[in-house]
């Protein structure tokens, strides 16, 4: 898939390496996470950075005291150069499921861009975005708009973990996408409505169904353009 809904963002990371740091980190500093669309137990997560109030009252995420001596994990974190809020490892345990939900405003959209690192997949844990199945590969790096509705599931017998970076929209994160997830363009938006009654005439000559869908969009944008 290759849109502003879900794309694979094209860095990999050494999955095994930063999975070993992870488990490197006191077990108590992991919590579970409570909301509507999980059972208790099965979702869990551990806070890789921190708030810190600025002297102009603002608030800076910066590394907290579980990345001190684990290089691939501040790896991850300086390898997107934007102000972040979330850097968490995610822990979806055996059997365990997010059930379908939408994120309010969780969207590059909104300057509000989720990214999530596959640290452990193994068959069985299913991602579902827009009711569209995402395979989501060990070590590969995706966006997902998650104002849409999305849901979890893992049916494998091993945790799926990921690490979920939020980041806020800039000029670094503007370019990524335009290179990798560009806007659709509009079909027949470079058309002028006297080129597009040209078109439409052209095409009811034709009795191939590829030129008929063709004709029945043109009259359709004609009418819209008629319209509005
Ligand atoms: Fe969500």
């Amino acid at each position: 898939m290759l849109n502003r809904q879900a794309f694979q963002i094209p860095f990999e990371f050494d999955a095994q390496a930063l999975r070993e740091e992870l488990s490197s980190i006191p077990r108590e500093q992991v919590k579970e996470t409570y909301n509507p669309y999980v059972d208790a137990g099965d979702l869990e997560y551990l806070d890789l950075i921190e708030p810190i109030l600025q002297q102009d009252g603002s608030i800076k995420f910066i590394p907290n005291q579980n990345l001190k001596g684990r290089p691939h994990l501040l790896e991850v974190l300086k390898h997107f150069p934007s102000e972040k809020k979330t850097y968490r490892m995610h822990t979806l345990n055996p059997g365990g499921e997010i059930r379908e939900h939408r994120d309010n405003q969780r969207r590059y959209e909104d300057g509000d861009i989720r990214v999530h690192i596959a640290l452990q997949s193994a068959a069985g844990m299913e991602t579902y975005l827009n009711g569209e199945k995402i395979e989501i590969k060990e070590g590969s790096c995706w966006y997902l708009d998650l104002t849409l509705p999305h849901r979890m599931v893992n049916h494998s017998a091993v945790p799926r973990i990921h690490l979920i970076i939020d980041c806020y929209r800039n000029a670094w994160w503007d370019a990524l996408f335009s290179e990798h997830a560009p806007e659709e363009q509009a079909p027949f938006a470079n058309m002028s409505l006297e080129e597009l009654e040209s078109l439409q005439f052209q095409l009811s000559g034709f009795e191939g169904s590829a030129e008929l869908t063709m004709l029945q969009e043109v009259a359709l944008e004609i009418a819209a353009r008629k319209a509005g």
